[in-house]
């Protein structure tokens, strides 16, 4: 018994924010951003919230199973940015769903956050605890941003992606996560509820931080590493790989772990090119566009990959 995917959904925010917008704000330029990270545009939240994009993903998602809410047991969310620090976003969902009999709960991994989670629910549904689940990745990095940062603010996006997951014969393979705490300063951000005790200072706001070269770096050589290691421990050869389905941070990361890989870069879909990063967003909002356009087919194998704050990564190969 395995998990598998059977529907897909996802949510970006209307507000469509240029390059070019970002070079009246901050000193850069398209040609910058665009030659550096292959981003063009992001959608930014304006009225919306974590919680209203990750419902909104969720309930597509629903509809593209054909699943009703009351039949979900667990519902998890991957997002570093709720909108409250409690209750969880998953909660907020859950409510927005009307999906009363499910526990619900996030699961924090920053980018790696919608791998995490539905590794978290494979195992749930692999030891016949559930049958059912709703994974969903969602962040509102904007939130978090410091706009007058230009070595990150040209970076992030907002929006939210969702899968159902049923208990079926075939769906996930393998999945290999993993984490080095060690590394948590290279990208983080401070909470936002730093008020103190001790010296009565009231709350202040806290914005992401980030070592872009040392993030290079590491998902450079990770994402290729544990592709492997997912390969090897389902004994598949990487031929039989149709897509990789990689966290759209950059395209110039996911060029070079083609490259790591000896895979045609045709494999690796990318849209950073009109979201930007979206943090635990992308992989599932790359994955619902690729169902949506007919893209994938059944028994066709994804390699699906993220890397993030933590240090976290992770890899899953699942038959469609
Ligand atoms: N516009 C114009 N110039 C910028 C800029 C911007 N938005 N941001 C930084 N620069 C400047 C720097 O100030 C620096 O100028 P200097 O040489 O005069 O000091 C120069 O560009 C080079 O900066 P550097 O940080 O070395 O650039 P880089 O080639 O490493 O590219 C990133 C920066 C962030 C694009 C790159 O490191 C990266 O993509 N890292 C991974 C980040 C990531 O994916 N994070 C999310 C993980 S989930």
């Amino acid at each position: 018994m395995t998990g598998k995917i059977i529907g897909t959904g996802s949510y970006v925010p209307a507000r469509i924010v240029t390059n070019d917008e970002l070079a009246q704000i901050v000193d850069t330029s398209d040609e910058w951003i665009a030659g550096r990270t292959g981003i063009r545009q992001r959608r930014i939240a304006v009225e919306e919230s974590t919680s209203y994009m990750a419902a909104e993903a969720a309930k597509r998602a629903l509809e593209n199973a054909g699943t009703d809410a009351e039949e979900l047991e667990l519902i998890l969310v991957g997002t570093t940015s709720g909108d409250h620090c409690f209750p969880s976003v998953a909660c907020e969902v859950q409510a927005a769903l009307g999906a009363g009999n499910a526990v619900a709960y996030d699961v924090s991994a920053a980018c790696s956050g919608f791998l995490f989670a539905m590794d978290t629910l494979w195992a749930f549904i692999r030891a016949g605890v559930y049958k059912t689940g709703l994974v969903i990745g969602a962040d509102c990095l904007s939130k978090l941003t410091d706009w007058r940062d230009r070595s990150t603010c040209v970076l992030f996006g907002d929006g939210a992606g969702a899968a159902v997951m049923k208990a079926a014969d075939s769906g996930l393979i393998q999945t290999v996560m993993g984490s080095d705490g060690n590394r948590w300063n290279v990208l983080s951000c401070v909470s936002r509820t730093n008020g103190s005790f001790a010296d009565g200072k009231a709350p202040q706001l806290g914005f992401l931080h980030m070592d872009g070269q040392e993030v290079f770096k590491f998902a450079v050589k990770k994402v290729p590493e544990c592709i492997h290691q997912v390969l090897e421990e389902s004994d598949t050869d990487i031929e039989q790989v149709k897509y990789f389905v990689l966290h759209q941070a950059n395209y110039r990361i996911v060029e070079a772990v083609a490259k790591r890989l000896k895979q045609p870069l045709d494999k690796f879909p990318m849209n950073m090119e009109y979201y930007g990063n979206t943090s635990a967003a992308t992989v599932p909002i790359l994955l619902d566009e690729m169902n949506r356009e007919g893209r994938l087919k059944p028994g066709d194998r994804i390699m699906l990959s993220g890397f993030g704050a933590g240090l976290t990564w992770g890899a899953a190969l699942l038959e469609w």
